[in-house]
């Protein structure tokens, strides 16, 4: 059977692109049932998305006919992935709140599958702290998002990011959500990033680490259908379709966040935790006079060593970063055994790997070692997944 996408048209400007979008959505073979909101309707007719879906378009909540003819739970069920393209501010802000006194919104409080949404706004709409917090609270939610772009307005000599990312973007980004990878079915965890460590409430004990090993690795997984969790320390990136982060800042909530996630198929842990924690967290700011000559310290929790001991619910296949200048395998070898751990991925930190966008490793597992060509932390990140894959996947495709 044929994917079933159910689109969402919110009123937008760029509500005439999801025609297009509906096109190619059904050149890949996908087939199409549409929702328009009372504002969407202004700007392209039911009539048009009608003709180009082959069958009515669903506009009415309160609608007699409509409802007992398929009825909003059913639309919100028979279909294989939600998209809202354009997604409004309005919409984003109903779907945030889980407001339901629409179609639309009611569609998206019901759903139980994965929801894409394209954003589309003016550019002081989309920067408002109120979109940017639902934003947030959508991603947290799991929801994802293609664009929006940087461009031209449809108000006159406006630029900036608002702009409804193109129609194929959307249909690519709807077809790796809707793409059965070999890892589909399967849950991973992946940390990332540094973790923050309070001194007091406004200083604190961190590292450099930038998260983009770790982001990329999730979105890898993603992209071969597992459904990921990052639990990321502060960064500055954004997370991929699909992917549901979990922002945290201390080793502890890390590990609270991981054990909250299990149980999974696989974890990956790429995050810096740091190793030791003040012992002593001032609730107040610690004045010049005030502070001790030295900070004291306390172990914090190894993740990667309590994930890999669990006896219940441990993740069948566990895997460990190390950072590392020489005996790499040796190295990594002993902080297998150590640690419990069933692989682990070595860097050579020896170059410029923190923050930069190549890597250079060595996957380690049990019985190998393989050295990989320096290459970009995407590429790092697709062949690990690919691994992964051949590990504890379904159809497995090995990628070189
Ligand atoms: N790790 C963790 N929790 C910690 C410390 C580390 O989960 N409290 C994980 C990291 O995410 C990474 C691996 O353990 O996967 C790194 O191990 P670590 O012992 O910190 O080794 P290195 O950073 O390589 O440094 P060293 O060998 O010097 O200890």
């Amino acid at each position: 059977m044929s994917k079933r996408v159910l689109l969402i048209i919110g009123g937008g400007i760029a509500a005439y692109k999801s025609l297009d979008l509906i096109r190619r959505l059904k050149e890949s073979g996908v087939s199409v049932r549409v929702v328009m909101t009372k504002a969407a309707q202004h700007l392209v007719t039911p009539l048009a998305a009608g003709a180009l879906v082959g069958e009515r378009v669903f506009t009415d909540l309160f609608d007699q006919a409509q409802e007992f003819d398929v009825g909003h739970i059913r639309l919100a069920r028979e279909c294989d992935l939600v998209v809202v393209a354009p997604a409004t501010a309005d919409l984003m802000a109903k779907a945030a709140n889980g407001l339901a006194d629409d179609l639309a919104a009611a569609v998206l409080l019901a759903t139980d599958k994965p929801v894409l949404m394209a954003p589309a706004m003016n550019p002081h709409m989309w920067a408002n702290a109120a979109t940017q917090r639902n934003l947030k609270a959508l991603r947290a939610d799991g929801r994802a998002f293609v664009g929006p772009n940087e461009g031209e307005m449809a108000e006159r000599g406006e630029r900036g990011l608002g702009r409804m990312a193109e129609p194929e973007e959307i249909r690519d980004a709807c077809l790796t959500l809707l793409s059965d990878g070999p890892l589909k079915g399967k849950n991973a965890i992946v940390t990332a990033g540094p973790t923050l460590e309070a001194l007091d409430p406004v200083r604190f004990l961190s590292n450099r680490s930038s998260g983009k090993q770790g982001y990329a690795i999730a979105a890898a997984l993603s992209q071969l259908g597992a459904s990921v969790t990052l639990v990321s320390g502060p960064t500055n990136l954004s997370v991929s379709p699909g992917v549901k982060r979990i922002d945290v800042e201390s080793a502890r909530d890390m590990l609270a966040a991981c054990e909250g996630a299990l149980p999974v198929d696989v974890a990956v842990m790429v995050a810096a935790v740091a190793d030791w924690r003040p012992s002593k967290t001032a609730k107040k700011k610690i004045k010049k006079g005030e502070a001790a000559e030295s900070i004291e310290l306390t172990e914090n929790p190894d993740i990667l060593a309590t994930l890999s001991k669990k006896t219940k619910k441990r993740p069948a296949l566990v895997i460990g970063f190390a950072a590392e200048t020489d005996n790499v395998e040796a190295n990594a070898r002993a902080k297998i055994a150590r640690k419990g751990c069933d692989w682990i991925v070595a860097n050579d930190v020896s170059g410029e790997v923190m923050g930069g966008d190549d890597n250079q490793v060595m996957l380690i597992t049990r019985d190998s070692a393989q050295l990989w060509p320096r290459m970009s932390k995407d590429l790092v990140a697709q062949k690990l997944a690919a691994e992964i894959a051949a590990a504890i996947g379904g159809k497995a495709t090995r990628r070189k």
